[in-house]
């Protein structure tokens, strides 16, 4: 069969590596992909979010299967279109996708359904926020309603900090995204990133995995899209595994369904788990970059296969087979990201760190240029690693990075940290 996958971050170069290993995939396409993606699916020179092209192509090279893997498209209407073309697309609609697309819907579908969340407020009045951050105190989060690429969220620390992220967002910060905000309180804890195959009322958990938002070590300066992450994530014992599905994941698919927004595709719970329990940071209706590049590390069994069940109706059928290695995945980023960041730099070592057959190095904004293989993006690889136990994921990720080289580059030196604490010394 023939599959598209549409995206060009690292989280697509995952799905793309494995599906190419699924004997069902005769031919595999990228809409558009990025220079590692395009060494082993050919490239469509479609935008993701070039909905009409995309499904005059999927119609053209009668394509069987198509996945997506970022929330532009999917809250931009890709399934509903492709659905419309009697073609066969992984992913939630339009409709569903607003669980992303707005925080202050995820926010009041949380608070209606009785799923923890963080205490919140929603404002689209600058002198009202401001009040409610006076009357809350700080830190306190300030999270703009739409799509931002995980950088519309801002932890302030200080009351002047919060009042003037509050004027910058009314400002325009973030464009429409920040016409209203939610502040809510500010939660301790360790995040956790909790993701599953869904259909209507019915989920398939994927491995648990842990993301590193903050762009330093040990969780310091701004967020940005993920740092690095690594699967499984032992705060993720199999009591609050339990709890997760029980008090988040279905009351979650029950609430959809009642909303007229049944789910299907891919379902992150972005979680915080403290002394207040468990409660949903975010939802996102695809997988996590970095989470995906971890865990397809370790999913042992066929991807397109489990798509295909699901989306034929035989969810109950499909029963992924985890490696119970651990993965670790570490994101090389450009000089200045999750700021405005440099472009164009040539990129050595790759083939030398993967030399490893433990280490696959995932690309998300490479491009060529003149034969050379350069950064185009912030987030530039994410090198991972498989290994017995973490520390020896961890080891030997570190150790391919040291390999790897291009101007300005930067990353976490701490991926795996908080796991490795919790496996042997607690
Ligand atoms: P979100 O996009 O809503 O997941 O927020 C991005 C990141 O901000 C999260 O991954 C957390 O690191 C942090 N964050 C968001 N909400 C809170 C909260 N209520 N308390 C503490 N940290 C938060
Ligand atoms: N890694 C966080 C996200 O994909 O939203």
């Amino acid at each position: 069969m023939k599959v598209l996958i549409v995206g060009n971050g690292g989280r697509e170069h995952a799905l793309a590596w494995k599906v190419k290993q699924s004997p069902l995939v005769k031919k595999l396409y990228v809409a558009k992909g990025n220079a590692g993606i395009w060494q082993i699916a050919e490239k469509v020179d479609i935008s993701p979010t070039d909905i009409p092209s995309l499904v005059e192509f999927a119609k053209k090279e009668k394509i069987d299967l198509t996945i997506v893997g970022p929330e532009q498209p999917l809250s931009e209407g890709i399934v509903d279109a492709f659905e419309e073309a009697n073609l066969k697309i992984f992913g939630h609609k339009k409709s569903s996708s607003i669980l992303e697309a707005s925080k202050v819907y995820a926010k009041n579908f949380m608070k209606k359904y009785g799923i923890p969340t963080a205490f919140y407020e929603t404002f689209d009045k600058e002198e009202e926020a401001i009040l409610f951050v006076k009357k809350m105190g700080t830190p306190i989060v300030i999270k703009a309603d739409g799509l931002a690429a995980g950088k519309g969220v801002i932890i302030a620390y200080t009351e002047e900090e919060a009042i003037e992220t509050i004027k910058d967002m009314f400002a325009g910060k973030f464009g429409e995204a920040s016409k209203r905000i939610v502040i809510e309180e500010f939660l301790e804890g360790e995040e956790a990133s909790y993701i599953a195959m869904v259909k209507d009322d019915k989920l398939v958990p994927m491995a648990t995995s842990q993301d590193h938002k903050r762009v330093f070590d040990n969780d310091k300066g701004p967020n940005t899209g993920g740092m690095g992450a690594y699967s499984p994530a032992p705060v993720i014992t199999p009591e609050i595994e339990k709890q997760i599905l029980e008090k988040i994941m279905y009351p979650t698919l029950k609430g959809m369904i009642k909303e007229g927004k049944p789910l299907s595709g891919f379902l992150y719970a972005g979680l915080m788990i403290g002394p207040k329990g468990i409660n949903v940071l975010e939802f996102n209706v695809r997988m996590g970059d970095p989470e995906t590049q971890p865990i397809m590390r370790r999913l042992e069994s066929d991807l397109v296969q489990h798509i295909l069940d699901i989306l034929e109706g035989n969810i109950d059928k499909v029963k992924p087979v985890w490696s119970d290695k651990y993965s670790i995945g570490v994101v090389l980023a450009s000089k200045g990201y999750p700021g405005k960041y440099e472009k164009g730099k040539v990129i050595t070592g790759i083939q030398e760190a993967e030399k490893d057959p433990d280490i696959v190095v995932f690309h998300s904004g490479t491009d060529i240029k003149d034969g050379k293989l350069i950064t185009a993006g912030g987030r530039v690889l994410t090198v991972t690693a498989i290994g017995d136990t973490l520390l020896e994921a961890k080891e030997k990720v570190y150790k391919a990075i040291e390999k790897i080289h291009f101007e300005g580059m930067h990353y976490r030196k701490d991926i795996g940290d908080k796991g490795i604490k919790r496996l042997y010394y607690s």
